[in-house]
């Protein structure tokens, strides 16, 4: 066995969270065993949909039999669904670092990007008052997962704002008196980059305005921060490291201090302060229930709520200290396998600009990623050129990452662009 295979073994006889694979449904012959090309799947595919755990089939079955089959009505208070977006919503609060109270589950990232952003707009032309000034513009993430943009930019239209979109390192310098709201993402969904929260929401706050974090592709990965950093507004999907389920819903975050002030663009009347009063007038709820807007979508989040039980005995700090071995490990292997120059790194090197992906830019990634998935190595392939590999502790183990690295490398050497 070569020198990488064996210290992968070593490494995940040795890896604290290792037992926390038995919690997911994987592939039969999974495992760390680091086997041949063929057979089982290595799953690098969790920063798009993580994998299913064990939990969630028998719980969404009683949601669905005894709960909804057997209560019926009863359920919105018997079983706890009309109150589950706010529970739901103080689970995920540890893992983004945020207390009780500040978060509520609901939509789809998209919605809460557009409630974050109005809401920002709103917070910071309130917080100025009419002498203050006049706040016309909304700064977005220039490389921003495509959905953030194309609302930005409508949400641009609709508060009178102008949308400047801006390379996240050149943020400081293109904020000033006129910057009501911006918009970013602490991880590059393409490169895997992560960005500088602290210091960036610092960078808004000096300026005057208001900052939206979009935490797809870090929350569950990595520490967040949301309080100790300050953070005005957060939104995030739960479909990939938080494993819900395809379209589980999203979440969105409103600093406590912040809740009396928001102003929702999407006042529904399940964040009316008296839902069942049936009043014409809308009159917000107090807290983080402001930011729910109709019905919520019971069963998808009764699912989230199972799936994040496999956070229990986990800290995201062990999460984020094995997912920077494994993807260094990774790119030590890449390196090893592949020969120099047949693909290109996109994703930084030093730990502190890094989420938990790697991408790496080769011509013909697009075949070169069917290959892999035929071989069972399943990362994703993005638009035009980009090879994506997303490491997720709980359930990715060495063994997995080294085979990953050979599996590509052999692909690799056959397709030779
Ligand atoms: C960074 C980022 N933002 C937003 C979205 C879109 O989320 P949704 O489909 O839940 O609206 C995604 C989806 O992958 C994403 O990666």
């Amino acid at each position: 066995m070569s020198e990488p295979r064996l210290r992968a073994k070593e490494w995940d006889a040795a890896d604290g969270l290792a037992a926390k694979r038995a919690e997911f449904v994987l592939d039969e012959g999974d495992g760390g065993s680091g086997g041949g090309s063929g057979g089982e799947a290595v799953y690098l595919d969790g920063n798009s949909l993580g994998a299913l755990p064990v939990a969630v089939p028998g719980r969404v079955e009683d949601v669905v039999r005894r709960q909804w089959g057997a209560l019926r009505i009863r359920s919105w208070t018997e079983s706890g669904w009309w109150t589950a977006p706010e529970r739901i919503g103080d689970r995920i609060a540890p893992l983004v670092g945020a207390a009780a109270g500040q978060i509520v589950v609901g939509d789809s990232t998209s919605v809460n990007v557009f409630k974050a952003v109005v809401g920002a707009v709103r917070l910071a032309r309130s917080a100025d008052g009419a002498a203050g000034p006049a706040r016309d513009e909304i700064v977005v993430d220039a490389t921003t997962f495509p959905t953030d943009g194309y609302i930005a930019e409508s949400a641009a239209r609709m508060t009178g704002c102008t949308l400047r979109p801006v390379p996240p390192s050149d943020i400081p310098d293109a904020l000033g008196d006129r910057t009501a709201a911006v918009l970013l993402n602490h991880v590059d969904y393409r490169t895997g980059r992560l960005h500088d929260l602290p210091a960036l929401t610092a960078a808004v706050h000096a300026a005057g305005a208001y900052v939206v974090w979009d935490l797809c592709h870090s929350a569950g990965a990595l520490p967040v921060g949301l309080d100790e950093h300050g953070v005005d507004l957060a939104v995030g999907c739960t479909y990939k490291y938080l494993n819900g389920g395809p379209g589980a819903p999203a979440y969105l975050y409103v600093r406590a201090e912040l809740q009396d002030r928001f102003d929702s663009p999407l006042p529904g009347w399940n964040s009316h302060a008296e839902p069942f009063g049936m009043r014409p007038e809308y009159a917000p709820a107090p807290g983080a229930l402001r930011g729910r807007v109709g019905t919520p979508d019971i069963l998808s989040m009764l699912a989230l709520e199972a799936a994040l039980d496999v956070w229990d005995g986990v800290t995201v700090e062990a999460v984020r200290a094995k997912s920077l071995a494994l993807t260094d490990f990774f790119l030590e292997c890449v390196e090893a396998y592949v020969p120099e120059g047949r693909v290109e790194c996109l994703t930084p090197r030093p730990h502190g600009e890094r989420g938990s992906q790697i991408a790496l830019r080769c011509p013909d990634a697009g075949d070169v990623m069917k290959r892999l998935i035929e071989r069972g190595v399943v990362g994703d392939f993005r638009h035009p050129d980009v090879l994506r590999f997303g490491f997720t502790p709980l359930y990715v183990g060495f063994a997995d990452t080294e085979r990953a690295a050979r599996v590509l490398a052999e692909v690799l050497a056959e397709t030779g662009a």
